[in-house]
This record gives structure tokens, sequence and C-alpha cells, in this order.
């Protein structure tokens, strides 16, 4: 893994929206795995601004989330499709008919799994994979003992991960028990990953993923198998490494 220091979330922002850019001017029609949560937020808003002042176009772009909650209404402010309409989807020239996520509404959820990592296929796979990293090691949602072969399925979301979600919430109760993930194999299979850490609170965790041995306790240690993996990590992230 090609690991970079940034000075402070402003520059990790900037790099990962000058990565995301570079894919798109040489592929107008590149596939972009997506993620939601705190990490990614600078890197949208910075892709927006370049878009508003008319130099990137995401007319041709595909773009395929990593996860959403299963059980929210689909009206509800903290579903992932929300998330990203507000950070991007509403603000770029994207097709509306271009952007997918898992359907956390749907009633039969196992047909919707294989339906999504079907739609992937068929868009010829992830060109760049933008990931957030959690504290127990997850990328997407893919939790702790989750076998790197995993294909795009359901999961429990784990206890840490609920509370640190829960920051959203009004009450952590509201914080839905399951969602649909892309697996470890599907995130793998992306040509190039881009990973965003930021903040010492994630140090131990990038830590974990660099340095443990490959296993799926620490999902994230996955990626050392990937041969074009970059880290973009902020100084007190970075924090520690040796
Ligand atoms: C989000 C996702 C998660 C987050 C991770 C880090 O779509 O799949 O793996 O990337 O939980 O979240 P933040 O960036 O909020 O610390």
């Amino acid at each position: 893994m090609d690991v970079q220091i940034c000075k402070n979330y402003e520059d990790l922002s900037t790099k990962a929206c000058a990565r995301v850019a570079a894919w798109i001017a040489e592929k107008e029609n590149s596939v972009l795995g997506l993620a939601t949560g705190s990490t990614p937020e600078g890197m949208y808003e910075k892709l927006v601004e370049q878009h508003q002042k008319g130099e990137l176009s995401f007319r041709q772009v595909s773009t395929f989330n990593l996860d959403e909650y299963i059980g929210l209404p689909a009206d509800h402010p903290l579903t992932y499709r929300a998330y990203m309409n507000d950070h991007l989807f509403s603000k770029v020239d994207l097709l509306a008919a271009n952007t997918h996520l898992p359907d956390g509404q749907a009633t039969d959820l196992m047909a919707e799994c294989a339906r999504y990592e079907a739609l992937l296929q068929e868009a010829g796979g992830v060109d760049l994979q933008v990931l957030g990293l959690g504290h127990n090691g997850h990328i997407g949602f893919n939790e702790p003992e989750t076998p790197f072969s995993s294909a795009t399925h359901v999961v429990d979301l784990d206890v840490k991960t609920r509370e640190a979600n829960a920051r959203f919430f009004d009450n952590k109760n509201d914080v839905p028990k399951k969602a649909i993930t892309m697996g470890i194999e599907t995130i793998l299979a992306a040509r190039e990953i881009l990973v965003l850490v930021s903040g010492a609170d994630k140090a131990e965790a990038l830590r974990g993923m660099l340095y443990r041995e490959s296993t799926p306790a620490f999902p994230a240690t996955a990626l050392q198998q990937h041969p074009n993996v970059t880290v973009l990590a902020d100084e007190q992230a970075a924090n520690g490494l040796s």
C-alpha cells in the first residue's frame, strides 16, 4: 500500500479530490465506488467546487455506493442515499440513473444483494473505490470476521459501529441494526482503491490495516492483498506510523 501523509484534513481532501478527478479526466465514463461518513465530506466539497468552476463533469460517470442502512424509510434524512444527494448528487451533473446504492427497503434482501452485485458487473466493475476506515477495521460495513470472499450481503451492524454512527441520530436506539454492504471480494475487485483516514482516533485502526497480518478479524487488512491501494492519512491519523 502506498501511504501518503497529508498535512491536515484539508490537504487530504484536496488530494482525494484530485485522484477522483484524474480518473474522470482519463476515462470520462469512470465507475466510482463511493463511501459515506465524515471522512469523505471534504473530498465531496472539493469535487463540487471543481464542478461549479466548470473544471469537472460527471455527465458520463456512474457511481456505486458501498452500503445502505436497512429499514429506514426512503425519505429519512439519514439514509446513505440522502447523504449522497446532499453532498454530491444534487450538486453536480451526475445523471440520477447512473447513481446506485443498495436498496435498504427491498422486501427480498437476498435478491437485492444479487441485483446490486450483477449491476456492478454489468457496469464493468469499479474503477476507483473510495473507502473510509472504521475503528474496528471495517471497510464498507464489513465487520470483523467477514470472510474475504464475501460478495454484497446483509450485515448485522457491530455494537461499536452503531455507537460510532449514533452521533448522527437523535436517539442511539434509532441507529439501524442492519445494512447491505458490498463484500470484501467486491471491494477488492476495484481497479484502484483510495483509503481516507483522518483524526487521532483512527491512528490505531490505520496501524492495524498496515501492520497486522491479513486476517478477517480486522477486515481492512484484506487491502494488503490488492496491488493498487493508496492511503491518504492526515498527520493525526498517521501519528505513530513507523
Ligand atoms: C461508509 C462506510 C464506512 C465508513 C467508516 C468510517 O459508507 O462504509 O465504512 O467509511 O465507518 O466512517 P467515518 O468516515 O464517519 O469515520
